[in-house]
């Protein structure tokens, strides 16, 4: 039985080693936040960070996923707090939001390799594809979220979740924070 650990908690997936990783978050673990979009790894809406790297879970099957440390979207922060996720709702980059949970795994990743990134390596680092077309905002909001973690800005917070965190936690067993010891 694959075990992983996703948003810090130690996961048992009782699914084929051979599903996509995509399936395991999506179907095994209530994790809804990354999103079905091509399947082939091209799109980059099903992105999740594996031991630190962004990479499209469409392609992972379970079976290379053992071991591994899963971050979704729902990890990067649980309260909105993550400067990628404050900055594309300050910069509007958000328009259907399909795209949005890969594009801000993607920019978190690139920001915590370069918190400085120029708008080239932006535009090659993030190759995410956005049918809404928010390719503009969305270099704006990556520069703006790095100068927050450079400590040279702040953003006022965004709006809290509808749904309050406890009864997220609830109904998403990977979300669950882990138990002190
Ligand atoms: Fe995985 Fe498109 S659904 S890259
Ligand atoms: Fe709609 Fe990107 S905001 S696909």
């Amino acid at each position: 039985m694959p075990s992983l650990t996703v948003n810090e908690r130690p996961v048992e997936i009782r699914m084929d080693p051979a599903t996509p990783l995509l399936w395991a978050l999506r179907d095994g673990a209530n994790l809804t936040g990354t999103k079905y979009g091509c399947g082939t790894g091209e799109c980059g809406a099903c992105m999740v960070l594996v031991d630190g790297e962004a990479r499209p879970s469409c392609t992972i099957p379970l079976s290379q996923a053992e071991g591994s440390t899963v971050t979704t979207i729902e990890g990067l922060s649980r309260d909105r707090s993550h400067p990628v996720q404050q900055a594309l709702v300050a910069e509007q980059a958000i328009q259907c939001g399909f795209c949005t949970p890969g594009i801000a795994i993607a920019a978190a990743a690139l920001l915590a390799r370069n918190a400085d990134p120029s708008e080239d390596e932006i535009r090659t680092s993030l190759t995410n594809l956005c049918r809404c077309g928010v390719y503009p905002r969305l270099v704006r909001a990556v520069q703006r979220a790095g100068r927050v973690l450079r400590g040279v800005e702040t953003i006022s917070a965004a709006p809290p979740p509808t749904v309050p965190l406890r009864d997220a936690a609830r109904a998403v067993p990977a979300l669950t924070p882990p138990k002190k010891p």
